[in-house]
């Protein structure tokens, strides 16, 4: 290197740091976690996840009786703080999650304190508002429906499916969603995601069992990506991230590749420490230049009494701003 390129260099390393710390500091403000975030903000979605948790449970071949009774326990003083009469989302789900847990386990036959708890909870719900509840359930006593012939047909039936029949997918099929998938663009098409298939049984558990969020469905899950990105497509501290845009979108497109030829999926997190990333990297021999994004169950739905969370979706109006171009009062600008 010369003497006279080492300036620039020292200048282009520190980024690094300065990137990494504005991202940290930027984190650290405004996650769930922060005591500078807004505790409503905070509410709606702790109140999101841990309905769902319930919902994902219900939605499983076999519930444990009585399940997640402390999660639920919670979700009601949530919900009651955040607002019992409240019509918004987190408080609609929580209720139609909590309306199928207790129908389910009422016809069962079964009682409990816990159930009790619920039905006065509902009680004092229906007191405070008339709107009905939007989570829980969504059932397919025929199995899954055929997928709609138009484009939006495609969207609007795939659904996360935690309910598979045994046999994993053919490998031509898995071969044939995946050259679908490539269709996904990709930045300076530098098409650096890599997919890793496995459909050996003990393999598939002993990668979600490092997972994580499997837990309920893991043996039932027939075959399973590991959606990963070559670091070497990226360079400097402005693209630190973009591996992990261009794998998301390359499995966006693979969940709907894989609706296409008729078979369904589950996106899986991998929130994970290095440490269990470099595990799941050993189990499942990936490359360690690779990072890891997420990911996907995929095999054939159950044909009968399949079941699959409701997971309603926000006003449109809340997710999209006809922006003013005005800035928040909380931007700073650089
Ligand atoms: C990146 C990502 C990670 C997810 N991780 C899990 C997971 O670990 N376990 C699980 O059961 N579902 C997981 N999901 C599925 C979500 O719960 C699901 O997409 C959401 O509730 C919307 O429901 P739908 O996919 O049926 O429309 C994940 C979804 C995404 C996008």
């Amino acid at each position: 290197m010369k003497l006279s390129n080492i300036p620039a260099q020292i200048g282009k390393l520190s980024l690094f740091i300065t990137e990494y710390a504005q991202d940290m500091a930027l984190y650290a403000r405004y996650c769930g976690i922060s005591p500078m975030q807004k505790g409503r903000k905070k509410a709606f979605y702790k109140i999101m996840i841990e309905t769902h948790a319930i919902e994902k449970g219900l939605s499983l071949a076999n519930p444990r009786h009585l399940f997640g009774r402390e999660k639920i326990n919670h979700i009601m003083r949530m919900v009651r703080s955040y607002g019992i009469g409240s019509d918004e989302i987190p408080v609609t789900m929580a209720v139609g999650a909590l309306e199928t847990y207790l129908q389910r386990h009422r016809d069962l036959g079964l009682a409990d304190p816990l159930l009790d708890a619920i039905e006065a909870f509902l009680a004092e719900r229906k007191a405070a508002s008339a709107a009905g509840g939007t989570g829980g359930l969504r059932f397919f006593p025929e199995g899954k429906p055929a997928v709609a012939p138009e484009p939006a047909g495609l969207l609007l039936n795939r659904f996360s499916c935690r309910m598979f029949e045994k046999a994993p997918l053919d490998r031509g099929k898995i071969a044939d969603i995946v050259h679908l998938a490539q269709t996904a663009p990709s930045q300076c098409n530098r098409q650096a995601t890599r997919l890793h298939y496995y459909d050996d049984p003990a393999k598939v558990r002993e990668l979600l069992a490092l997972q994580g969020g499997s837990a309920g469905f893991l043996d039932d899950v027939p075959g399973l990506f590991v959606v990963a990105f070559d670091l070497a497509a990226w360079g400097g501290a402005q693209q630190r991230n973009q591996g992990y845009v261009d794998g998301s979108l390359f499995a966006m497109t693979l969940m709907l590749a894989a609706q296409a030829h008729g078979a369904v999926t589950c996106p899986l997190n991998l929130a994970i420490r290095h440490s269990t990333e470099r595990r799941i990297k050993a189990a499942g021999g990936i490359p360690g230049d690779q990072r890891l994004v997420m990911m996907i169950a995929i095999g054939t739905a159950q044909a009968h009494d399949l079941k699959a969370a409701a997971s309603p979706r926000r006003e449109t109006s809340e997710v999209l701003d006809f922006a003013s171009g005005h800035a928040a009062a909380d931007v700073v600008p650089a």
